[in-house]
């Protein structure tokens, strides 16, 4: 894997703060397979923000008492602090309310739909609101699934069985503004003819054997039904207008917000490009040099849109190139004590929020937790509990431990300095190899974007560097023997420096203070150096606790 990489994760309403759910759905591993290919030197732009049109956040603002706009200002300024509260480092992170390049770009790819003969302006019935005088598109309505009879499906999206729904569908439908009953009214709309892309769609995904199965198989089984137009244009006031100023019948009509929002990809790449002193243009270098690949982290309700809807509006539109791969992870549910696995919710308050956890914890036991429970292939649960005796029993106890025990070591016994290197026995060079191995390992790994597998590999080294370290005793043979001892805590901060090099994408906190103590530059930090030896007699830094223990809330209080 090498080259140019453009990758995103999914952008979040900016209708409310961030829980551990959002970011075991994309953000981390977005993140951690950025770090990953930073760290060997490929070039990456790491695009989001956040998706401010469309319904969730009109009913935000209507709840809260404000304007959407203030509505998505404000959360999206909540959520970046999320996001950095957590390491997850975007190049930009804009909105598709926040810059104008946005608007423009959704409307030109919407005029070049439309002058490729992809879209077409129907006269449709919709369901409408008379009290609130208003139609009710996407989730303004609320009813039982027509495909799993699961009630409380929402007008755009059933999120128990994961189907796309139009309003009309539900079953027992009511307006969620006003609770009335909606009647039908005509309307004129948009409608972006899906099916003419079955075939190429079917080619391109069968293609792509090495995407997750979920990916494939869900977007397969999309393609084997009918697909009928969809109406990407909504009578509503907040969105990206429908840019046809000589037609009457587009006057108080905006894009939908799922047709625009995959475009803030392209248009945050162009405001990226521009602040960073280029032109906003150059951002076809990320989205139409077929150099580039898009890669696009998802969570399970998003697989429709990114791997169906998404790459048809792309062909449709003719000059882009197509998503390389789309990681999506499945939901991430949630366990409390004494109880059954459950949803998280935000609305029955059963989600755990990051900035509440970042008050107490830090971020690393969280990603690391978050990631050793990836939903990467089913659903699976969060447990705090669970993250406590796995932050103790592991970061704190092998890799922490480790660490810490050799950087006191050399501090205590080697003026602080790393020992020369001696001769090696069979088992100081088996660490080496081992050691020497593990880049390659959990790099494969990370390529496949199995990261659960390849933190299970670190962790593991971890584990058995501590054995090492265990059989060999250094602390009796410094009274017997000064120079194995020293050959001893070679090979051991040789192996801090790998580990640290490979933890990075994942516990970059702890990477860097790791790094700092064994005073390696940037260079020495990149993947292809991990397995270098650290410079003998290098001076170390202070030794530093790596991670520190948890304790459960409740431990805390009594
Ligand atoms: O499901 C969601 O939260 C959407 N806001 C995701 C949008 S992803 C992309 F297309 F912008
Ligand atoms: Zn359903």
């Amino acid at each position: 894997m090498t080259g140019r990489f453009t990758v995103t994760a999914a952008l979040p309403y900016s209708n409310g703060r961030l829980h551990v759910g959002h970011m075991a759905g994309c953000y981390l591993p977005a993140d951690t397979f950025v770090r990953y290919l930073r760290s060997r030197g490929e070039e990456v732009a790491f695009i989001c923000g956040s998706d401010d049109y469309g319904v969730p956040v009109s009913l935000t603002a209507r709840k809260e008492g404000r304007t959407p706009r203030e509505v998505a200002d404000f959360y999206r300024a909540e959520q970046k602090r999320d996001f950095d509260g957590l390491g997850i480092e975007f190049d930009i992170y804009s909105g598709t309310s926040a810059t104008e390049l946005h608007t423009e770009r959704s409307q030109q790819i919407f005029l070049s739909l439309l002058e490729n003969g992809f879209l077409e302006k129907r006269s449709c019935e919709q369901l409408y609101d008379p009290e609130a005088q208003m139609f009710l598109p996407d989730r303004y309505v609320e009813g039982i699934c027509p495909f799993c009879d699961t009630g409380g499906a929402r007008g755009d999206q059933c999120e128990a069985c994961g189907k796309l729904l139009e309003p009309r569908l539900l079953i027992r439908p009511l307006s969620v503004i006003t609770g009335a009953e909606p009647e039908m009214r005509r309307t004129v709309h948009w409608h972006f003819k899906l099916s003419e892309f079955k075939d190429r769609l079917r080619e391109w995904i069968e293609s792509h054997d090495e995407w997750r199965p979920m990916v494939r198989n869900f977007s397969l089984g999309l393609l084997e039904q009918d697909l009928p137009a969809r109406a990407i244009t909504r009578d509503l006031q907040w969105g990206v207008p429908v840019p046809l100023p000589d037609d009457p019948d587009a006057e108080g009509k905006v894009l939908y917000v799922w047709f625009d929002a995959p475009i803030g990809y392209v248009s945050f790449t162009a405001q990226w490009c521009r602040e960073q002193g280029g032109e906003a243009e150059d951002y076809t270098r990320w989205w139409k040099d077929p150099d580039s690949k898009i890669i696009h982290f998802i969570g399970e309700d998003n697989v429709v849109f990114h791997a169906v809807v998404w790459p048809a509006v792309l062909m449709g539109e003719g000059t882009f190139q197509l998503p390389d791969n789309i990681p999506a992870n499945c939901f991430l549910n949630i366990q409390f004590p004494g109880k059954e696995e459950e949803k998280m919710s935000t609305s029955r308050g059963t989600a755990i929020w990051i900035k509440d956890y970042l008050e107490r914890y830090q971020p690393d036991p969280l990603r690391y937790y978050l990631t050793m429970v990836a939903p990467e292939r089913q659903r699976t649960a969060f447990n705090f509990e669970d993250l406590a005796r796995r932050n103790n029993e592991e970061l704190v106890a092998a890799l922490g431990n480790f660490v810490h025990r050799n950087m006191t070591f050399a501090d205590r016994y080697f003026d602080g300095r790393a020992p020369r290197r001696g001769d090696l026995s069979q088992q100081d060079k088996e660490q080496l190899d081992m050691i020497a191995g593990l880049p390659q390992k959990v790099g494969c790994l990370m390529e496949d974007y199995r990261f659960k597998d390849a933190l299970h590999e670190v962790m593991a080294a971890a584990r058995l560097s501590n054995k090492y370290f265990d059989h060999r005793q250094p602390w009796a043979l410094r009274k017997v023997d000064m120079e194995t001892c020293g050959s001893v805590i070679n090979v051991c901060l040789n192996t801090v420096k790998t580990l640290a090099v490979v933890m990075a994408p994942f516990l970059p906190f702890a990477a860097r203070k790791a790094a700092a103590m064994l005073r390696a530059g940037e260079d020495e930090m990149r993947w292809s150096a991990a397995a270098e030896p650290l410079p003998e007699g290098r001076e170390l830094g202070e030794p530093e606790i790596l991670f520190e223990k948890m304790e459960l809330p409740e431990q805390q209080e009594g």
